[in-house]
């Protein structure tokens, strides 16, 4: 297994941190978590661009124009003889150099990336996951594929000690996203989700999303919904790069109207099904 780390390829053994690595030491670094299907990237395009946008808005300059980490990155699954599901994990750090919280000068940015097999999770897709209501305690810039990700840890855990997928995130009752994925709830046919503010991710999939309920003439209304408005739901789920669309059949325990995966999930789940082809 080969780890990308600048332009090198070195077995995932191998791979040294530098000990000042800032992306350690403050979390100074952005990520990406990109799908490969039989061996092919989705949304390759869409993940790039959002990778630029996060380092310009936390300043780091990412060495390497757009064309390489694309070339990069197609060689890591060339390297790594990739021919089946799999996801691609990029990181870019501030880079190495005596820690002050002041970015030091002249740094140049790490580049790591690697490869990890990944079945879909076809199983959940069609029954549901089950998930919890967490306060949403980040910070106001979550648009930006920070490195930072205690609050979404610490989520995640809640929701697995609980014995569930996802925590569901909301700020004084208006749900943002989840704890890795974008939230949407549907009533009377119409697909609603937190707007693309600076306060959620901006996901890829959530893009697919809003083109496939655009091309079904399902409206989708960029409107946060409340947790009180789960109970009066006729679905939920959540999409992700790993996760895709996915069904949300139970909430803090109570079943989600019908306890199924529901229409306009599985009308979008066949979508994404042949975008992925
Ligand atoms: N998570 N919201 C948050 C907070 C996320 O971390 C993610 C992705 C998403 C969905 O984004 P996309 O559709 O681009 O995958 C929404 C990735 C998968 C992760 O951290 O593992």
């Amino acid at each position: 297994e080969y780890v990308l780390t600048q332009t090198n390829f070195v077995h995932k053994d191998d791979l040294k941190y530098p000990f000042e690595e800032r992306g350690l030491q403050f979390g100074d670094g952005i990520y990406e978590v990109i799908r490969v299907y039989k061996g092919e990237y989705y949304l390759i395009d869409e993940h790039v661009e959002r990778l630029f946008r996060s380092a310009e808005a936390v300043k780091i300059t990412i060495p390497f124009t757009k064309k390489e980490v694309y070339s990069h990155l197609d060689e890591l699954l060339k390297k790594n003889n990739i021919t089946t599901d799999a996801k691609v994990y990029l990181q870019i750090t501030r880079g190495s150099a005596p820690r002050d919280h002041a970015f030091p000068q002249n740094i140049e940015a790490n580049l790591y990336a690697y490869v990890q097999d990944l079945p879909r999770k076809l199983e959940m897709m069609r029954g549901g996951v089950s998930a919890i209501t967490q306060a949403d305690v980040r910070w106001d810039w979550c648009y930006i594929k920070s490195l930072n990700l205690l609050p979404n840890v610490i989520a995640k855990q809640e929701a697995s000690e609980a014995g569930c997928f996802e925590a569901i995130l909301h700020k004084d009752g208006e749900v943002t996203e989840c704890s890795s994925s974008n939230a949407y709830l549907v009533r009377d046919g119409k697909v609603y989700t937190h707007p693309a503010k600076k306060n959620i991710l901006h996901g890829c999939v959530r893009l697919r999303v809003k083109k496939f309920c655009q091309e079904e003439s399902i409206p989708f209304i960029e409107e946060a919904f409340r947790v009180e408005d789960i109970q009066y739901a006729d679905e939920l789920f959540l999409s992700s790069s790993t996760a895709e669309v996915m069904p949300i059949t139970v909430v803090d325990g109570k079943t989600v109207s019908n306890g199924k995966a529901g229409v306009i999930t599985q009308k979008l789940q066949e979508k994404y099904e042949e975008d992925a082809k």
